[in-house]
Order: C-alpha cells, then sequence, then structure tokens
C-alpha cells in the first residue's frame, strides 16, 4: 500500500526529460503519468476525472465518490450526477474551450478537484500527446464504470429512446444507427439534449455512437461516426488508456467487489463507504413507470436475439474492454484484499441481490425532469405525445430542458450581470441566443427593473 508512499519525490522529471519523445512502449508509458498522477491525488493535490458512461451505473459510482473517495472534492452546490452546473448534459471539454487548464482552474474556483464527465469523452489526444501536453495531465487521476455492453444498450433505448423498442424493425433500426427513420427516437420523458447533450456540448452528433463500441469511441474522442471506422490497433490504445492509465475501472455487475479496487490506488474511506457498495441509484426508475415499455420477450426473443447478434458482432471492441475489465477487476480486488484486511472483509460479505432505495431522490416525476408544476403528458392530435409544462421563469432558468445556449467565459470569470438576476432569472436564460442580442424581454422587465434598457449590456 506503502508503495507510492515510499517515493521521496514525484518519479516524472527522471523518466521523461521535457522535449523528449515517449521512449518507451504506449502502455509502460501511460502506466507511469498514472503513477505520478497517483502520487499526486496522494498528496491531496490531484484531479480527478470520472469518466461516466451513460447508463452503465454511472450514478452509483459518482454517490461512491462523492461520499467515500479520500481527497475527492466534488463541487456539491447546484450540482447533478457529480457535474457542476455549468457543465450538465454539456461535454466539459467544450465548455472550457477545449482548453485542460481552463478546465481544471474553474473546477478549482468552483471549490472542487473531481468532476464527473459524462456528456464528453475522454481527452486521449493528451493523453496520448508526446512531451509538454501529456505531461500536462499528470494532476489527473481517472476512474471509470463499465457494464455489459447490450445491457447498458438495452437500458438506455427503456429509458431515452423507448420508440427504439416499439417493434423489432425499430430496434435494428436503432442498433444500425438510424434513428432519424423513426421521427422522434428519443422516448416523451426524454429530450434529445438529455441523451446526447446540449446543442454545442454534445457528446455526438448522432445517437449512432450508442450502438457502436461506444466505450471503445469514449475512451479515444472517436465520436464522429463519419470519421475512418475503427481498427484493431484503436482497440489496442482503447485498452492501454482504460487498464493502463485509468486508476479504476468499475464493473458495474460486480459493483460492491469491483468498486473495492479505488481502496487500494486513490484512497477510499471503507466505513463512508460500506452502506454504499451496496447501494445501487437508478435515477430513472420512474420513467419507467410512466410508460409501457415492452420486454425483449414481448418483442420476440428469436427476433430480438438475431438483432443481439449483430450488435454483439459490431460492438466487438466494447465487448473486448468489458471482458478484459471483469477479468482484471477480479485480479486488482484480489491484490487489494492481500494488502487491506478491511477490503478482504468486504470482498468476503455476501452479495446483497437487492436494489436498495437510492439514498436520495434524483429524478422522481416528470416535474422533476422537466422542471414545472402539475407538468402532464398529453397524447396529441396525431398521435404524437405532448407535454404540458407550466412553470415559472424560475423553474425554466433551473430547468436543463430548454437548449440554452451559453457563452463562452474565460477561467474563474463571473456570470454577467450577476447581481442584476434577481427574481429567479439568470444570465443563461435571459440571454439565450434564441431571444436575439437583446436578451428575454421578460428578464429585461422583471429581473433587470432598475436597469431597463441596459440589458444587452449583460447579454
Ligand atoms: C511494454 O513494456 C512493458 C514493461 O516494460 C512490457 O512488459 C511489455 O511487454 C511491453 N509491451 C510491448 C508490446 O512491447
Ligand atoms: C489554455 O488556457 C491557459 C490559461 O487557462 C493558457 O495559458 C493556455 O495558453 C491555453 N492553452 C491553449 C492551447 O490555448
Ligand atoms: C475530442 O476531440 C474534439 C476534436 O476532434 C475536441 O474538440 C474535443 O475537445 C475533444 N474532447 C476532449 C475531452 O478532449
Ligand atoms: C397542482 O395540482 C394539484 C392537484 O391537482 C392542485 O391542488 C394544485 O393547486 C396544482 N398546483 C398548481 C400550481 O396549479
Amino acid at each position: 500500500m506503502s508503495m507510492y508512499l515510499s517515493h521521496g519525490w514525484l518519479p516524472m522529471p527522471l523518466i521523461l526529460g521535457a522535449g523528449t519523445a515517449v521512449p518507451m512502449n504506449l502502455s509502460y508509458a501511460l502506466q507511469l503519468d498514472r503513477d505520478v498522477a497517483t502520487e499526486w491525488w496522494r498528496r491531496g493535490r490531484g484531479m480527478l476525472w470520472f469518466q461516466h458512461l451513460r447508463r452503465g451505473g454511472g450514478t452509483s459510482l459518482c454517490n461512491l465518490l462523492r461520499h467515500a473517495l479520500v481527497h475527492g472534492e466534488f463541487v456539491e452546490e447546484r450540482s447533478e450526477a457529480c457535474q457542476p452546473e455549468e457543465w450538465k448534459l454539456r461535454d466539459a471539454s467544450v465548455v472550457s474551450g477545449h482548453n485542460l487548464t481552463t478546465l481544471a482552474t474553474e473546477l478549482r474556483l468552483l471549490g472542487g478537484n473531481a468532476f464527473s464527465q459524462e456528456y464528453g469523452a475522454l481527452p486521449s489526444r493528451e493523453l496520448l500527446a508526446r512531451g509538454a501536453a501529456r505531461r500536462s495531465m499528470r494532476r489527473w487521476v481517472f476512474v471509470t464504470n463499465i457494464r455489459d455492453p447490450w445491457s447498458r444498450f438495452w437500458s438506455q433505448l427503456r429509458h431515452e429512446m423507448a420508440p427504439c423498442l416499439s417493434t423489432v424493425q425499430a430496434l435494428a433500426v436503432c442498433v444500425a444507427g438510424q434513428h432519424q427513420r423513426l421521427g422522434p427516437w428519443w422516448s416523451p420523458t426524454s429530450h434529445i439534449d438529455s441523451v446526447l447533450g446540449v446543442s454545442g456540448f454534445r457528446i455526438s452528433a448522432s445517437p449512432h455512437i450508442y450502438s457502436d463500441n461506444y466505450y471503445t469511441r469514449m475512451l479515444l474522442n472517436r465520436t464522429d461516426l463519419n470519421g475512418p471506422p475503427l481498427t484493431e490497433h484503436d482497440y489496442e490504445v482503447a485498452k492501454s488508456i482504460l487498464f493502463q492509465r485509468m486508476s479504476a475501472v468499475i464493473v458495474v455487475e460486480d459493483f460492491a467487489r469491483s468498486a473495492l479496487q479505488l481502496a487500494c490506488t486513490l484512497g477510499l474511506n471503507l466505513e463512508a463507504a460500506r452502506p454504499l457498495l451496496f447501494t445501487q441509484i437508478r435515477p430513472y426508475q420512474e420513467h419507467e413507470a410512466m410508460m409501457d415499455i415492452p420486454t425483449e420477450s414481448e418483442l420476440g426473443v428469436q427476433d430480438v436475439t438475431a438483432v443481439r447478434l449483430r450488435f454483439i458482432e459490431r460492438n466487438r471492441f466494447d465487448y473486448g474492454l468489458y471482458h478484459e475489465a471483469k477479468k482484471l477487476s477480479e485480479i486488482r480486488v484480489a491484490k487489494c484484499a492481500r494488502q487491506n484486511p478491511d477490503v478482504a472483509a468486504l470482498r468476503a460479505a455476501p452479495m446483497v441481490q437487492e436494489v436498495k432505495k437510492a439514498p436520495e431522490p434524483v429524478v422522481a416525476s416528470l416535474d422533476d425532469i422537466f422542471g414545472c408544476t402539475n407538468g402532464s403528458l398529453e397524447v396529441g392530435p396525431d398521435g404524437s405525445y405532448v407535454l404540458y409544462c407550466p412553470r415559472t421563469s424560475e423553474q425554466a432558468s433551473r430547468s436543463w430542458w430548454s437548449p440554452l445556449g451559453s457563452h463562452k467565459r474565460r477561467a474563474g470569470q463571473k456570470v454577467p450581470g450577476e447581481h442584476c438576476w434577481r427574481e429567479g432569472f439568470k444570465w443563461g436564460f435571459c440571454c439565450d441566443h434564441r431571444y436575439g442580442p437583446y436578451g428575454n424581454k421578460d428578464c429585461h422587465v422583471v429581473s433587470c427593473g432598475l436597469l431597463t434598457g441596459s440589458l444587452p449590456r449583460f447579454c
């Protein structure tokens, strides 16, 4: 356990001099970067990038990291699913102008050293770069979650893309990534922005990302489905990043045990972790209850199997990563248990099969999802769903459900006109590009009463 702590100082300058090319093979180089980053983390001076792979148990992992990770400081105020408010439903890297130094600075200014990237990829270019760009990443430790690819996909369809499950043909269309053929392909209780991220800050232009080696593409930042196809070499690189650079890859099916890896890498408060290890948080459970979604057997087991086989074939890189992750997780946890008797005891604890109730409701109702009061979902005259979402401007400004434009800010720069936005209005809501250069007239009158006529100064 004290392997890293026994170093007198960080090994980094001894191994890679400024500007030199990577002198050794990639996987070894990444491993060294991880060791340096781990050392920073253990001294309380590192940063944590939690790559939240969607619909793969990331919410449970977020909860564990928030409460039990030693040295972890997530921004708590107004954050959600481990993402600071302004990065919610957005690629954090894009929000920070593609500059990871800015990202780190902003995170620090918000009072944190850890965040989750859910709607964007891993910064693979920097992680794989030679010289200074790669060394600048050595303040960052990485953690991610992984789940059986088909289970992940199916769960995502159930919760976010229910039209894909209306028939086996629709399912095949979504596996092939031709969602637009279905018309609105997202669930009535979902939104294109909650599936892909807010326009301009999206994970990818197309939901096809989720059915074509999503894990591999996230690790490599190869989210453009029209780009060159993934190769075996890409797969090897993704594998190196996942297993050499990441501090832990938590296998969701074996969450309680797999997460113990953290105890021997970044440090886990096992007392705080114990109850959380056996808690599975399912933020979207209520959506499911609101819709009548067929199960695999209702769609026809044989037909679904044929589509599933096609999915497995297409997603072979993701399956490779997943199987490898399961194997390595077992090995790493066993090794950790040999070093730490408390880990050994938890590892041997009987598995609780039951899904426990989340300690706090993450998403509960239509009102919570869309930010309304007495919202309802009704079938319109043409058979499509219509969402009625009565809400105040305050609710609207807080809700993700409105493709708010977000302007670039410099690191640490305050939200423009912060003092002006009283009575629930906010810059993001009032100055959305949709309203033109003068902002939203209603905000103008209500929130900037004394400053009538001067709104453009703030937008
Ligand atoms: C990379 O380096 C490690 C450590 O030196 C070694 O074990 C591994 O076999 C090397 N891999 C390749 C492909 O050369
Ligand atoms: C990133 O931002 C930092 C300041 O936050 C700046 O010093 C640096 O030059 C920027 N890097 C690039 C590539 O723009
Ligand atoms: C992923 O790559 C795109 C360009 O291809 C870049 O703009 C974006 O910042 C990258 N994302 C991360 C997290 O590095
Ligand atoms: C919401 O609905 C409930 C029950 O129908 C009603 O009592 C309440 O007044 C409604 N609230 C608003 C703000 O309309």
